[in-house]
């Protein structure tokens, strides 16, 4: 490859393709809500190879639910470039969170083939599954388990709230996708560079239009199951009610307290809560919530989380409680390689840019476990995110999509 494809980034159709995008599973508030693995996942799915198809890149899938689009290269046994991030949303979710990972690598291979050139590595845009992990607990799952880091039957027992499994909602999908090529799992990758909006106020507030990743703070998610007894509102007495209701209250105001820094650094979450028989008159017999705890200091996060199990059975009177940990992942820092390329083509293309490390997680932490990767993140207005709200403007998007470009034709063009 020789002329940079930057200059073919086309800002209209980035642009008309996140609002295609959004359109699947729209909200009545202008967000998204596209569970991993439904239907409207399904069709976003189909609409991004569909476009990519248009430009001559090949469709395949894996067992885990993960979606490629093949840029063909000129050495068919060298390692793929990997670009992309995901097409699932939480509930309430925004139209860019994950979409313009994907759709911004997908523009970046049309860029590199309107500018002329093949790359000599395949470069592979991907829609990893679940990367939400609202749906089924914990998220990334597809990235996990292409990296190895995760096996397909231990993602496969996850149940959404009605029942289903991961491994039906994967044959489900399967069947329905039975037209697309299944390719193995996993395989070695020569680098991975996912795009994302910030979900954070820093950009915006620097402004500065691309942040270079530095890398991604730690995180470790659980899931508290509290077993009580069910009894009658108006008969059952006090002494003898076994709430776990009331239980699983006094755990999170204990977790509540324990987490709590006036810094700010520490993040504590109860985002899910579950009661049953979740009746006006019966004495709750049984609740489950999840904690989503982060912090950017590994030996911290260890030991707050370590914390957890202990606040909980001391909070549980009368019943009975198990603390299950569902996903650990510690703080990491991308290799400065990675940083020095992005950090080059925007300064190259003459964008105001920065490094920042991600709050946030994202499915770039698994791919840093089998191969070079970084991340690119553009503004997002006031940092609102996971929320209807999410927004960010055509050309901080555009900007984004030019430095990928970039970045995807020299890593492409590398022979080590
Ligand atoms: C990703 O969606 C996260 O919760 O960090
Ligand atoms: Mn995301
Ligand atoms: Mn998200």
């Amino acid at each position: 490859m020789s002329a940079r494809p930057s200059r073919r980034v086309d800002q209209a159709r980035l642009w008309q393709r996140h609002e295609a995008m959004a359109r699947l599973g729209a909200t009545a508030s202008g967000g998204v809500n596209r569970p991993a693995l439904s239907d409207e996942d399904v069709a976003a799915c189909r609409l991004l190879i569909r476009w990519g198809e248009a430009i001559g890149m090949q469709a395949s899938r894996d067992v885990a639910g993960n979606v490629f689009l093949r840029l063909q290269g000129s050495d068919a046994a060298a390692a793929p470039v990997l670009s992309g991030s995901h097409l699932d949303s939480q509930p309430t979710g925004g139209k860019y969170d994950g979409v313009y990972g994907v759709l911004a690598a997908l523009e970046a291979c049309e860029a590199i083939v309107e500018s002329g050139g093949r790359p000599r590595r395949s470069i592979d845009v991907v829609a990893w599954m679940n990367e939400e992990g609202s749906r089924f607990a914990p998220g990334m799952m597809g990235s996990a388990v292409f990296a190895g880091a995760r096996s397909l039957a231990d993602i496969g027992a996850s149940v959404d709230n009605g029942g289903e499994s991961v491994a039906g909602a994967l044959a489900r999908v399967a069947t329905a996708m039975a037209d697309v090529r299944l390719r193995p799992l996993g395989g070695s990758v020569h680098a991975y560079v996912e795009a994302h909006i910030e979900q954070g106020p820093l950009l915006e507030r620097m402004g500065k239009t691309i942040g270079v990743v530095s890398g991604i703070q730690g995180k470790r998610t659980f899931r508290v199951s509290v077993v009580g007894e069910a009894a009658h509102a108006g008969t059952s007495r006090r002494a003898e009610r076994r709430d776990a209701l009331l239980a699983a209250v006094d755990m999170v105001k204990a977790l509540a307290g324990r987490m709590h820094d006036p810094q700010d650094i520490v993040k504590f979450t109860v985002g899910q809560f579950t009661v049953t028989p979740n009746a006006p008159s019966v004495v709750p017999s049984a609740v489950s919530f999840s904690i989503d705890l982060r912090h950017p200091d590994s030996m911290l996060l260890r030991q707050l989380g370590d914390a957890i199990e202990g606040l909980c059975r001391e909070a549980a009177g009368p019943c009975e409680v198990r603390v299950q940990e569902l996903s650990t992942a510690m703080s990491l820092e991308f290799p400065s390689g990675m940083r020095q390329c992005i950090e080059a083509a925007a300064a190259r293309l003459g964008l105001p840019h920065t490094e920042l490390h991600s709050a946030a997680g994202h499915d770039a932490r698994y791919l840093h476990g089998i191969c070079p990767s970084g991340m690119v993140f553009i503004p997002c207005h006031l940092g609102i995110t996971h929320n209807e709200a999410e927004s960010i403007t055509p050309e901080d998007a555009t900007a984004g999509a030019r430095v990928l470009a970039d970045v995807l034709a020299e890593l492409a063009d590398r022979s080590a």
